[in-house]
């Protein structure tokens, strides 16, 4: 072994050698050769990489040694020897990567201030991809594709560059990253061709690395073998193999009698009914025999008691149990009483069904009363502290062998045991993730569904034991995922060095600061699915769990409510925000889940420091991106964030809390959005150039940095058009509207905004929508606005139009010169009305009564009037003796928090946080972020 040195750091010399694509050898015989000559790692070089191993194995069972190592946050439940066993480090640990910042330090490149980078938001459409067959290869609960993922590497960042998933999953994105340098030439047109058509520069092609994170190791044991390099060829004779011996052993138990009652057919899966008790004579019902509809194939509602003739259904039925010895624990063991009633099988090449016969009874004795095999877990679920217990418990069913049927048991210990057993690290681990990729389809959870034809159908994300249960072939089923696996890998030839993945939780990430230029990710989402619970069946049959004490979850059991998963993102972002390079761009995943937890997220990112920049969903229908702007959410989300560059953190230092920090903020900010975005001829109002989610950003950038907000939202827009141009609605830097200027004339108009009002806030913002475009007479308005506010919020007082006018803009009485904006629209659109001074009488007389948006400088008088206004309400809430507010002014909320976070009156906030719903407040993000500072500052995190 060569020592390493500073100077031995050939990122770009390895990275170049290593392109998949300018090999001229075939793949398998790269890694024949690699496995016996000399490998270059972490800037040492090794006789071959079974050496590289054993090396690097040494050093993580030295580490494991160490108390303090497993401290760290988030390092899973494991003796060190199934630790060892399941990692190939430094590429893949099973626990925190102690090589990762070595990684870095070899493969990356540090951060360099001076070198130029400007990207703009990029949205994905993570639906795309999910038939392709590297997707399929190996189910996760969810899962991105990496399809989905690819354009985004390639916009944000060049070949070489360090990607980073802290939230992993079964590692698409390391698929993805791969994939930017290993694409079909097909693929690469597509892209580009799209890349042309949003107008974004081509991208370069060529592999990134990728550092890839999770907190459960069945998932980065999945993210592992999807990521790092085996022989396809080893694999599947291997598999092969140890499928012909298990069946050799075990085929027995797997054959049944045709009815000719001589030919043997081969069981494909055998249907496990429940029995149930009938409410009315206490008769046994056989749920399959009585309730199967044998010619539509459907299970019907209601059917009839073979021995009373009761009507029966699925819940007047009543649960029966049997008895016996548990063969792990040596007790008494219940469960619900279960009868194979069904046989499919092939015979003589074709597939029959019949009902099981004294033959397939006598072989199912005899396999009840063989001992449980040694490789199979047997350890209890923690049910109470899991989501999913009370469905599993009820029915007897609370350790993982209980799970698993005696013939499945079998088959399993025996294929697990010889996997394990296989010499090559690679290729065992490999054949691992075949076999736990059908542990779930296996196992008593697989439903049978006679109408469909696919054979594994368990319910997903749930524990879920049907009444129904399909006892699959594990021969057939491995067998097809054997040719599956193959054929994903075929195409996707993952490359030694560039991945390398740890588990750990993702707030405590063993990376080094600033050393990642890219992440994409997509965090567990409040309570939508509990990965813990369920991985831990497959964890069990690894022998090494996920830690649940920091999982990223909302989840009662564990006690875990919204603030606690928002608590704890926050920290995961923290660390996201420590390790990526400033200036650079963080993807963030949204599935759809409740407002309140879609709060969350973006309350944790912003006060980590992130600055969102756009959120996008995919409009399944049209194919296009939509803008989110308000904060329902129904729809999966694309959120683009970045960490601001240095220049202006360092700036605000000295500027923080004076107007100059707000423009050095605002410029900062604009340079980072898209400056034309147009589909179908028309162009989009990009809804982060507006001034009021400006103003928004301004002020969130502001109280997650402690610093006082030196401008009212009046100073800061009259502020805003001075400083920059305006475009239909939208804010430039000079730079840039030039650019906007020259596109805008390519299509024929801008498409508004699709405004809801449910509120106060949103009902000003749908006038001036209106008012900017025509100067209209409360008349003119009261219908339209009586037809919008449908939607209104059941907790927000109702406002007449009156008083939203009254508070918020300028009523022309006729007397003086007309004002500017009602003079521009009445001369536009009134032929006789065109080049009069504005004191014109007929020009004044149409004008007389009509409504307007105040131009920046009134504003503010008018701001202030109205802060007065909003404060008095919230006076009377804070006074108030009432313990819940059932309707309030949100508006007058907001300012009470803003008044009181300025004067550090921190308790007002939490008082009057307690009388309003929390779901109100978890729900609106300006709120949440003023209690949020306000519980940080008084210690109540
Ligand atoms: C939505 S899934 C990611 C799926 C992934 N995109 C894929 O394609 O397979 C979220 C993941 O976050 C993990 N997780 C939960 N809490 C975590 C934490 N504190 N640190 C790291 N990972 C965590 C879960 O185990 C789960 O695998």
């Amino acid at each position: 072994m060569v020592k390493r040195t500073q100077t031995s750091r050939p990122a770009e010399k390895l990275f170049a050698d290593n392109q998949r694509d300018m090999f001229e050898k075939s793949y398998e015989e790269q890694l024949k050769e690699d496995k016996n000559r000399p490998v270059e790692c972490l800037g040492m070089t090794f006789k071959n990489d079974e050496k590289r191993r054993e090396y690097f194995m040494e050093k993580l069972r030295e580490k494991l040694k160490d108390p303090e190592f497993r401290k760290i946050e988030g390092f899973p439940v494991g003796e060190d020897e199934d630790i060892l066993a399941l990692s190939d480090p430094p590429y893949y640990t099973a626990c925190p990567n102690p090589f990762l910042e070595d990684y870095i330090f070899y493969y990356g490149k540090p951060f360099n201030p001076e070198e130029p980078y400007n990207r703009k938001p990029f949205a994905v459409d993570v639906s795309e991809g999910k038939t392709n067959p590297i997707y399929k290869a190996h189910a996760y609960h969810t899962k991105v594709p990496h399809l989905a993922i690819i354009p985004s590497i390639l916009h944000y960042t060049k070949p070489g560059e360090i990607v980073l998933d802290g939230f992993c999953g079964s590692g698409m994105t390391g698929v993805a990253a791969q994939c930017c340098g290993s694409s079909t030439q097909d693929y690469r047109h597509k892209v580009e061709a799209d890349f042309e058509k949003r107008g974004l520069e081509k991208p370069q092609w060529g592999m990134r690395r990728v550092i890839l994170n999770d907190l459960s190791p069945a998932a980065s044991f999945i993210a592992a073998n999807y990521n790092l390099p085996f022989d396809v060829r080893e694999f599947e004779k291997a598999g092969k193999r140890i499928l012909k011996d298990v069946e050799q052993e075990f085929g027995w138990m797997h054959e049944t009698l045709h009815t000719d009652g001589k030919t043997k057919g081969r069981i494909e899966y055998t249907v496990w009914s429940e029995v149930f008790s009938c409410p009315n004579c206490a008769g046994e019902v056989v749920f399959l025999d009585e309730a199967l509809d044998k010619e539509t194939k459907r299970v019907k509602q209601a059917f009839v008691c073979p021995h009373c003739g009761a009507m029966l259904n699925k819940s007047n039925l009543v649960r029966t149990f049997e008895s016996q010895v548990d063969q792990a624990t040596g007790s008494a063991w219940s469960r619900v009483k279960l009868r194979p009633s069904l046989i499919s099988y092939v015979a003589n090449g074709r597939r029959h069904e019949k009902q099981p016969d004294a033959f397939d009874l006598r072989i199912l004795e005899s396999i009840s009363k063989m001992q449980l095999p040694l490789d199979v877990p047997t350890n209890r679920f923690p049910i109470e502290n899991m989501y999913h217990g009370s469905r599993i418990e009820p029915k007897g069913f609370t350790h993982i062998h209980h799970f698993f049927l005696p013939r499945a048991t079998h088959a399993l210990g025996a294929l697990w045991n010889k996997a394990s057993d296989y010499p090559d690290r690679r290729v065992r681990q490999i054949l691992m993730f075949l076999l736990e990729s059908h542990l779930v389809n296996l196992s008593i959870q697989n439903r049978f569904r006679p109408e469909v034809s696919f054979p594994y159908n368990p319910l997903n994300g749930v524990y879920y034991i049907p009444s129904l249960i399909s006892e699959a072939s594990p021969f057939t089923a491995y067998m097809n995922k054997i040719k599956r696996i193959e054929s994903a890998f075929n195409n996707h030839k993952p490359l030694p060095a560039f991945s390398c993945i740890e588990t750990v939780s993702a707030s405590h990430l063993q990376l080094l600061p600033n050393s990642i230029d890219y992440i994409f990710t997509d965090p567990p989402f409040g309570e939508n699915i509990y990965y813990a619970d369920l991985n831990f069946l497959t964890e069990s049959w690894h022998r090494v769990l996920t830690n649940a004490i920091p999982e990223a979850i909302v989840d009662k059991f564990k006690k875990k409510g919204l603030p606690e998963y928002q608590h704890l993102m926050q920290r995961c972002f923290k660390e996201y925000y420590r390790v990526l390079k400033p200036g650079r761009w963080m993807t963030v995943v949204f599935h759809n889940s409740r407002n309140a937890v879609w709060n969350a997220i973006q309350e944790a990112m912003q006060t980590a420091g992130f600055v969102v920049a756009d959120v996008r969903t995919l409009d399944k229908q049209q194919g296009s991106y939509r803008q989110v702007t308000s904060t329902a959410v129904k729809q999966d989300l694309v959120i683009s964030s970045y960490k601001p560059n240095g220049g202006l953190e360092n700036r605000f230092k000295l500027t923080a809390g004076t107007e100059e920090g707000v423009w050095d903020f605002v410029r900062t900010h604009l340079k980072q959005l898209p400056i034309f975005v147009s589909k179908n001829g028309q162009a989009e109002v990009i809804a982060e150039r507006q001034n009021y989610l400006l103003f928004d950003r301004m002020v969130a950038f502001h109280v997650q940095r402690g610093v006082t907000v030196p401008l009212s939202a009046a100073e800061f827009y009259a502020g805003l058009v001075q400083r920059f141009s305006e475009r239909d609605g939208m804010h430039f830097l000079p730079e840039q509207v030039a650019e906007y200027d020259k596109k805008r004339m390519t299509v024929r108009e801008v498409m508004q905004l699709q405004l809801f009002v449910s509120d106060e806030a949103s009902a000003i913002q749908w006038l001036k929508q209106q008012l900017i475009k025509k100067p209209q007479t409360f008349q003119e308005l009261h219908p339209q606005f009586l037809k919008e506010i449908g939607g209104w919020q059941k907790y927000e007082k109702p406002l007449e139009l009156s008083e939203i006018l009254g508070e918020n803009f300028l009523r022309y009485d006729g007397k003086g010169e007309v004002p500017s904006q009602i003079h521009s629209y009445l001369s536009t659109n009134f032929k006789e009305l065109r080049n009069l001074p504005k004191d014109n009488e007929g020009l004044r007389a149409k004008g007389k009564d009509r409504w307007y948006v105040p131009d920046p400088n009134k504003a503010s008088d008018l701001e202030k009037l109205r802060e007065r206004a909003l404060m008095r309400e919230f006076e009377e809430y804070r006074e108030s003796k009432q313990k819940r507010l059932k309707v309030f002014r949100l508006e007058a909320v907001r300012a009470g928090f803003k008044k009181a976070w300025h004067e550090r009156d921190y308790a007002t906030i939490i008082a009057v946080a307690c009388k309003i719903p929390e779901n109100v407040l978890q729900e609106d993000q300006k709120l949440l972020m003023w209690y949020d500072q306000a519980m940080t500052r008084i210690g109540g995190e």
